[in-house]
């Protein structure tokens, strides 16, 4: 109580907004100002007036709300919260393979690290991937860095798709057979999966959406049961959101170590000393600024 009490007064004095990616512990939810998907809360980042960003997530994620918002300050209170997926590859890496696809297009998804980014054509999120590439005029895409949602976006476009090979361990791990065991448990559920599962899970999902998206497709969906394939911090903000239906991870190991790093005491801690802070070297943050501002104009 303390805390909570000692964090609003801080967000007052400081005019700090306090925004948390869905996959966040249930205490940081509550702390938190807004709650969303990597695509809301890159919007919410960019059209803040807020002077102080504390973004509650993991580094590309407080990243990007720094490239949107150079004049503020920005803040992820577990430093050490990483990716795993965005250090798959390197700037390095990404021109070589562009050199090796010339006049491909470059599509590069949000979890990525800002020096790629930056020799990017366009990001994307997982709510807004296919629509970004269906709006580039080439035809031929390279895609990075996760192979699944390439994958995903290649089934639905006419373009050629030419994927990096990255993947999120967490969503890799859910197996085919979690599935179907949980399908076996509950066979009037929907199975709503995150399309940074493998494309056999994929294959079997009713829907694929971001974490975002779940919410809406929730409360559409007239079926009671929703068996999730993503990160198991989903259940949190479904229920709360939607109590009249049940959330079920297929897996009960998909769990994001990086995204639970933070603790109230920690957020406390970050509000008070206005660290640790996130900066972007400009000669990747004007370059990824305009990848990450045509993504936004476009979805
Ligand atoms: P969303 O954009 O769907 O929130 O996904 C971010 C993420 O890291 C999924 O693992
Ligand atoms: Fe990265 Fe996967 Fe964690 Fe999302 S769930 S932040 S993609 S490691």
């Amino acid at each position: 109580m303390m805390i909570k009490k000692r964090i609003e007064e801080l967000k007052k004095k400081l005019n700090a907004l306090v925004i948390v990616h869905n996959y966040q512990p249930p205490g940081i939810q509550e702390l938190g100002d807004f709650c969303g998907d990597s695509l809301e809360l890159s919007r919410k980042a960019a059209g803040s007036r807020a002077e102080v960003i504390v973004f509650c997530g993991v580094d590309f994620m407080a990243q990007t709300a720094k490239i949107l918002a150079p004049d503020r300050k920005v803040i992820l209170p577990a430093g050490d919260a990483t990716c795993p997926m965005a250090e798959m590859i390197t700037p390095g890496e990404l021109s070589e393979f562009k050199n090796d696809n010339p006049g491909a297009a470059v599509v590069t998804y949000v979890n990525s690290t800002a020096d790629v980014k930056a020799l990017s054509d366009v990001c994307c999120t997982s709510s807004n991937a296919l629509k970004i590439v269906n709006s580039l005029s080439a035809e031929r895409v390279i895609f990075t860095p996760d192979r699944n949602l390439a994958h995903y976006v290649s089934l639905h476009t006419e373009k050629e798709i030419i994927p990096w090979h990255g993947f999120c361990p967490v969503h890799e791990n859910i197996t085919v057979d979690e599935v179907a065991s949980s399908r076996e448990k509950y066979p009037d559920a929907a199975f709503m999966a995150h399309p940074e599962c493998r494309p056999e899970v994929l294959e079997l999902a009713d829907h694929i959406v971001s974490t975002g998206q779940m919410f809406e497709v929730a409360q559409k969906d007239p079926r009671k049961i929703f068996l999730l394939g993503t990160e198991t911090g989903m259940v949190y903000p479904l229920k709360k959101r939607i109590p009249g239906k049940e959330f079920i991870p297929v897996s009960s190991e998909a769990v994001c170590p990086n995204m639970k790093k933070i603790t109230p005491q920690i957020l406390l801690d970050s509000l008070e000393s206005l660290s640790p802070e996130v900066t972007v070297p400009e000669k990747y943050a004007v370059p990824a600024r305009e990848a990450l501002e045509k993504m936004l104009r476009t979805g």
